[in-house]
């Protein structure tokens, strides 16, 4: 029993934790999260792993640079073979839509599928008071939608986005957007850092395509069984 729209976050740093886990973790999971920590550890072979066991690979880099250096950078990690990449919307619409015509192209002039391009709006680490401190007036939750329907003007295929900012982005940027949220914690599970939380099904009721989850998966005495227990709750949402 597996469910394509739970994505595992693979927070380990070496090749031998990766290969532990989706070994355990079998058909059960469909869809790998791959971030900075372990990307810049064991580099591309992670993501050439991950795809000869058939799995999808969302890479999870969060690119900000001048729209030039970002659509040359989402080319190489598409090559790669990622299947989700990311950028910072706060790069801005020029580096957004430029990024997106790029990774098409190159997607096209090589007969590949392309990778969906999703953008980070505001980091959900990002409290009102640092918000503050940045030099912004307005309020947090208003510029997370201004930079989603941006991503959406620029071509993109969707947004990360806490659960408790689904349904606000679902209704401003319409059916056909992808809402990947992280911040997912089953019911009775540990908190761990995470603040703004919501359980598996509250989040798809929100609006949410796809959920982001770690340690209530990775850290549990049986990862298959807390794999399937989201899974069956995911299909009963
Ligand atoms: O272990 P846990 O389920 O909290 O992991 C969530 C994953 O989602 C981590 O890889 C974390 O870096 C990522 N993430 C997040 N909040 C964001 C963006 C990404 O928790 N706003």
């Amino acid at each position: 029993m597996h469910d394509d729209r739970l994505i595992v976050a693979l927070d380990v740093h070496a090749m031998e934790d990766v290969e532990s886990l989706v070994e355990t973790l079998g058909d059960s999971v469909t869809h790998y999260k791959v971030g900075m920590e372990l990307f810049y550890s064991v580099g591309a072979s992670v993501v050439s792993y991950l795809k000869e066991k058939g799995k999808q690979v969302f890479l999870d880099l969060k690119l900000h640079d001048i729209p030039n250096t970002v659509a040359g950078g989402l080319c190489s990690l598409m090559g790669l073979g990622a299947d989700i990449l990311n950028i910072h919307a706060s790069g801005g619409y020029t580096m957004m839509k430029k990024s997106a015509e790029a990774l098409r192209a190159a997607a096209e002039k090589q007969g590949i599928a392309c990778p969906k391009l999703i953008a980070v709006t505001v980091l959900t680490s990002i409290n009102a008071e640092e918000w503050a401190e940045m030099g912004h007036t307005g309020d947090i939750g208003e510029q997370v939608i201004r930079l989603a329907e941006l991503a959406k003007k620029a071509g993109l295929d969707g947004v990360v986005a806490s659960p408790q900012e689904a349904a606000a982005i679902r209704k401003a940027c319409g059916e056909d957007f992808l809402i990947v949220t992280p911040g997912i914690r089953p019911a009775g599970s540990s908190l761990d850092d995470q603040s703004r939380i919501s359980t598996p099904s509250a989040a798809l009721r929100n609006g949410a395509t796809h959920l982001v989850v770690g340690r209530p998966v990775r850290s549990a005495e049986d990862p298959r069984a807390a794999a399937e227990k989201i899974v069956k709750e995911m299909g009963e949402a």
